[in-house]
């Protein structure tokens, strides 16, 4: 392990640190949490963790997507076999206040183009992660986590080991997918985590992420011996309906032997937030921890015709409770520059513990952001501008970034000045354009260095071989701002050429025969890539994975789209 102090840490150096923390990070966690034969001492094991945290305390803008202060325990997601879900597990659209439930209510009434708003239910939205149980003649044969939403991993051993799950029900449709939440009562975490502590074992930071860890353990012994329940709310795949409306299809959900969090029925927009904020009063006296109140249309049959918006159901939305609120001070306002050239600003905090995190960084979006005026063009935090050194009020609410949400003018000093937005490109030096784009008022600032900037060039290069783009195994950032140092690899094409280094590769430090062999390997089985996953990688602005997807699917071939473009 590397000795050198914090403080004396270059960029590059800290950056190769961060990275190979988190790798060791994630080994020992995966010796403790899978493997239950750590290695190393809790010591010596909380030194890393405190190193990568001092680092990422200095250098915001390097903290990496891997970030062992952002993971808790191990995600041994490959051992587990894949699961495709027959019907997707959406997510919930969310209402952050009252305003926000009315228009739900309203917006519902017009799209049914009703004189009175449909009947909607209201639950409590629990805490813990979603699963979905598939039963075929009455008997589990299948469980699955949610994964990207289509895709989950198998975690049918580790279901089988929840008491709260029935094994075999009777007088249920042929198939019927049970979704709902795995979650960990309150007492059981504090009690799960005090055994883990007198045991000298690194303990978790919530039930959420405790029963998260738990559920995708290798080992079901492990599962079964963490305290995990589980609370229907909905359902997949059926081979006929449970009922005519949520309500009743739940209550038979519950009388097939799968318990409920409770569910009431509503007329209207008022008598939800009355539900709302009956949910709210009892929060503190439930048994687990339970994030806000879910809305569903009941009818079945309107559901249908409400449909889905991308990824979540027009029918249903997440009234969140509000986000916990702390003060702290600015340090700091870093300029990342990303593969687009845009020109980030990156708060850097004095760390503060928000919302069951500690937050070190957070993101400011863009100049105007900073200067106190909304995406909108309107006023946020009350207009008032952040200048390093402020007290600030942050705020994180579940799975939402962390956000300053005020700044505490009282608290300012004197000699506080006004952020610069930086004119000229902190890597390469270029002037920096505002660009005007459709919709965005010129907000976004850009270095206009292009390829020449080298932050714009590696960062282009990074995303080409990542694992949503190429992949390719062997080649990470590390590598590439080595080789782009090097000369070596400039450009996409020469990723390819890379073999022609073979030699000067081998003589490098950290390098030897079998790691330079395994590494031209995985880049000779990327030579006739996916197109999709090509143009994707290209990281061409505004063409996402869904648009490069969308793309390939028409044309299938790179030799179909250009032949297209050319007859344009
Ligand atoms: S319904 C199509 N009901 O919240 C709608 N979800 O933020 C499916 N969740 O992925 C979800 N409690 O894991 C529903 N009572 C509840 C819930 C609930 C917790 C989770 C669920 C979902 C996430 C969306």
């Amino acid at each position: 392990m590397s000795d050198k102090a914090v403080d004396k840490l270059s960029e590059k150096e800290a950056a190769a640190e961060l990275e190979r923390l988190a790798a060791e990070i994630a080994r020992h966690d995966k010796l403790y949490y899978t493997k239950d034969a750590p290695e190393l001492t809790d010591a010596e094991y909380d030194k890393l963790r405190k190193r990568n945290t001092a680092i990422e305390a200095r250098f915001p803008t390097l903290v990496r997507e891997d970030s062992p202060s952002t993971n808790v325990g191990a995600a041994p997601a490959e051992k587990f076999g894949k699961v495709r879900h027959a019907v997707p597990m959406l997510s919930l659209d969310n209402a952050f206040d009252a305003e926000d439930a009315n228009a739900f209510v309203a917006k519902v009434q017009r799209f049914l183009n009703l004189d009175t708003p449909p009947i909607i239910t209201a639950e409590p939205k629990i805490d813990g992660l979603s699963a979905s149980l598939r039963y075929e003649n009455g008997k589990f044969v299948q469980g699955a986590t949610r994964g990207d939403g289509r895709e989950g991993e198998d975690v049918t051993a580790n279901l089988r080991t929840i008491a709260d799950i029935p094994h075999a029900i009777k007088g249920a449709p042929a198939v019927l997918e049970v979704r709902g939440e795995v979650y960990m009562e309150k007492a059981a975490f504090a009690k799960m985590n005090a055994g883990l502590e007198a045991a000298g074992k690194q303990t978790y930071v919530n039930p959420r992420n405790s029963a998260a860890g738990a559920l995708r353990q290798l080992d079901p012994k492990i599962t079964a011996s963490r305290p995990l329940r589980f609370f229907a709310h909905g359902w997949g795949e059926l081979s006929e309906p449970l009922a005519e409306t949520q309500y009743d299809s739940v209550q038979r959900l519950e009388k097939l032997g799968f318990p409920l969090a409770g569910i009431k029925r509503a007329k209207n927009a008022e008598e939800l937030l009355a539900i709302y904020n009956g949910i709210l009063a009892g929060r503190e006296k439930l048994a687990y921890e339970i994030d806000g109140v879910v809305y569903k249309v009941d009818m079945l049959s309107l559901q249908q015709r409400l449909g889905f918006v991308s990824r979540s159901p027009r029918w249903a939305i997440a009234h969140k409770f509000a986000a916990e609120q702390q003060t702290t001070t600015l340090d700091g306002i870093d300029i990342q520059v990303g593969r687009t050239g845009a020109l980030t600003p990156v708060g850097r905090l004095k760390p503060v513990f928000v919302g069951g995190v500690t937050v070190t960084n957070v993101t400011l979006h863009n100049a105007d952001y900073i200067r106190g005026v909304g995406a909108d063009g309107g006023p946020i935090r009350g207009g008032k501008d952040l200048r390093v050194g402020d007290t600030v009020v942050v705020q994180r609410a579940g799975d939402v970034i962390p956000q300053i949400v005020d700044v505490l003018l009282e608290k300012r000093t004197k000699g506080a000045r006004k952020y610069q937005f930086p004119e000229r490109c902190p890597v390469c030096d270029s002037h920096v354009a505002r660009e005007l784009e459709p919709g965005e008022e010129g907000v976004i600032a850009r270095c206009t260095g292009g390829l020449n900037c080298p932050a714009q060039a590696v960062e282009r290069l990074i995303h080409f071989v990542a694992r949503r783009a190429m992949d390719i195994d062997g080649l990470g950032s590390k590598q590439i701002e080595e080789f782009y140092e090097l000369g070596w690899v400039k450009e996409p094409a020469d990723i390819f050429r890379l073999a022609d280094h073979r030699d000067e590769l081998m003589a490098r430090e950290g390098y030897g025969e079998k790691s330079v062999t395994g590494l031209l390997a995985s880049i000779d089985a990327r030579r006739e890539p996916e197109f999709g996953r090509f143009l994707f990688g290209l990281g061409i602005r505004d063409i996402g994975e869904t648009t490069a997807g969308v793309i390939a699917r028409r044309f299938e071939s790179w030799a179909a789209f250009e032949e297209a473009v050319k007859r344009r």
